[in-house]
């Protein structure tokens, strides 16, 4: 999964919007979160949410600059009222809670949890945590899971995914409990993890502007729906996801 998308992404669509600076869309990430936003070897941000925030900004006839951001920053919407940027795009489940404090677009991937273990930790269910140093990356939906739904009170929260990633490859813990597409993407055909079950949540990720940036949001949709129906959506999902 080495190879950037090269899909035609270029849609129309009929809009102007305002931003922060002039020219300029501002879009906060969470870096690094692969496929959907990493380093590449010379050092670019790339990925799956970048080639969506790329045609969001070239069908508003803006230059694209990501921020990188911290995930707490964004998940709470703080990055975004504090007018860091215009948007945030950074595999983002769409929540009550975050709608609170942040408007989304209509959802552009569909998302479940899913449980990585080391190859050699014998863990073969949610049901075999209860002993088991687990990781999460903080106030993500696999830390509530974790933490709610399998009652696991001794997660270790990691700051970021890149973080977690290296617990588990460290022995820090044995277990983490993450998104399926990125977790899918890591357990690929690493020898060291294993992947052991998908949990079914239904998320579905978003894109998020500021609570009366319905302007912009409109016109994400609006880009969105374009890249949906010309099929591009799902040639840079196929890209990053499966190949
Ligand atoms: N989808 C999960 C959530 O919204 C995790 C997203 C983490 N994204 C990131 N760039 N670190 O809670």
């Amino acid at each position: 999964a080495e190879a950037e998308a090269e899909v035609e992404t270029q849609v129309e669509i009929d809009a102007e919007v305002d931003t922060l600076e002039e020219g300029v869309l501002q879009v906060c990430s969470d870096v690094p979160y692969p496929p959907f936003e990493y380093y590449d070897a010379d050092g670019n941000v790339v990925g799956f949410d970048i080639d969506i925030a790329t045609a969001i900004s070239d069908a508003l006839g803006l230059e694209l600059e990501i921020i990188e951001s911290s995930w707490d920053g964004i998940e709470s919407g703080v990055a975004l009222n504090a007018q860091d940027c215009d948007l945030a795009i950074s595999g983002m489940t769409i929540t009550e809670e975050r709608a609170g404090n942040m408007l989304f677009s209509e959802p552009y991937l569909d998302d479940n949890l899913g449980l990585l273990a080391t190859a050699d930790s014998g863990i073969t269910s949610t049901d075999d945590l209860d002993d088991v140093p687990v990781g999460v990356q903080a106030a993500t939906t696999g830390h509530d899971y974790a933490q709610d739904e399998l009652g696991l009170d001794d997660v270790t929260q990691y700051e970021d995914s890149g973080l977690m990633l290296q617990g588990l490859e460290a022995g820090q813990v044995e277990a983490i409990v993450g998104n399926i597409s990125i977790i899918g993407y890591q357990a690929g055909d690493d020898e060291r993890f294993e992947f052991v079950e998908e949990i079914d949540t239904g998320e579905q990720l978003g894109i998020a502007a500021q609570l009366d940036n319905q302007e912009l949001i409109d016109a994400v949709d609006q880009v969105l729906a374009e890249l949906e129906e010309s099929g591009a959506l799902q040639e840079i999902e196929q890209a990053w996801f499966h190949s």
